[in-house]
């Protein structure tokens, strides 16, 4: 059982609609996620991702899980900083066409296969949108990471105001859907700007993850906001 392709329903799913759509479109779309995303991006999401585990600051050799992480291009960021690192991810399309040498196994990151306390850091890479339930996500790396261990999620995000924001909301709405069309799925990249109305606003993700069991909680905006990375230390 696939589900109906998620830029079919409308609304967006939810639930459990929502996880077999999700599941169903990145399998398919699994074969050229890296290179739409390179180009998508025009390249920039390597640096967000690097930007990413370099905000860890854990100590060399720290256990790392990499959440959702589809393709494992975090998880090879994560080994090139000297961590140990493995991932997980529901989609099976996914972790077949995964390059990294990390260690990779298919579960669902809102029931972790992990111990309590087992991990000193987490990252997760542009799925916060793509969950069915955000804040059982963020409880469950709570779960998972031991006090003083540390969470790194990378999302999109969209631009405050102005130009910026006009110029994003143009390349979101037309020119990725087209990009992804040519190289790729032009539904599921039409699909890519609808879903980030699942993404609570900025201040209520930092609440969210404060209140899953974190301090220190920090939001920094990349490239004026055309992306975010959300930072927490584990109480
Ligand atoms: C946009 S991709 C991001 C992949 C990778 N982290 C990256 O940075 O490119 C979103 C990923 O989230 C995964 N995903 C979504 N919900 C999930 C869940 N509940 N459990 C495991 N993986 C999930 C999808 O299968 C997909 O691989």
């Amino acid at each position: 059982m696939t589900g109906r392709p998620i830029e079919d329903v409308d609304p967006l799913p939810s639930g459990a609609e929502k996880v077999l759509a999700v599941r169903g479109m990145f399998d398919r779309i699994a074969g050229r996620y890296d290179l739409v995303n390179r180009v998508m991006t025009l390249g920039l999401d390597v640096g967000w991702r690097r930007r990413t585990v370099c905000e860890l600051r854990l100590p060399g050799g720290s256990l790392v899980v990499d959440l959702a992480c589809g393709t494992g291009d975090l998880c090879t960021d994560l080994l090139d900083a000297g961590y140990r690192a493995f991932g997980l991810d529901f989609s099976h399309g996914m972790l077949i066409e995964a390059t990294t040498s990390a260690p990779l196994a298919e579960a669902d990151v809102l029931r972790l296969p992990l111990a309590d306390a087992s991990m000193d850091g987490a990252t997760c890479g542009f799925a916060l949108r793509n969950v069915a339930a955000l804040s059982e996500l963020f409880e469950e790396t709570a779960r998972v990471l031991r006090p003083g261990g540390r969470v790194a999620f990378l999302e999109a995000s969209e631009p405050d105001r102005g130009l910026l924001r006009a110029g994003h909301a143009i390349y979101f709405k037309r020119i990725v859907p087209m990009i992804g069309g040519i190289l790729s799925d032009r539904e599921a990249y039409r699909y890519l700007p609808r879903s980030m109305a699942y993404l609570p606003p900025p201040a209520r993700l930092v609440e969210m993850i404060d209140a899953a069991g974190f301090e220190q909680v920090e939001r920094i905006a990349l490239l004026g906001g055309a992306a975010q990375l959300l930072l927490g230390t584990r109480r």
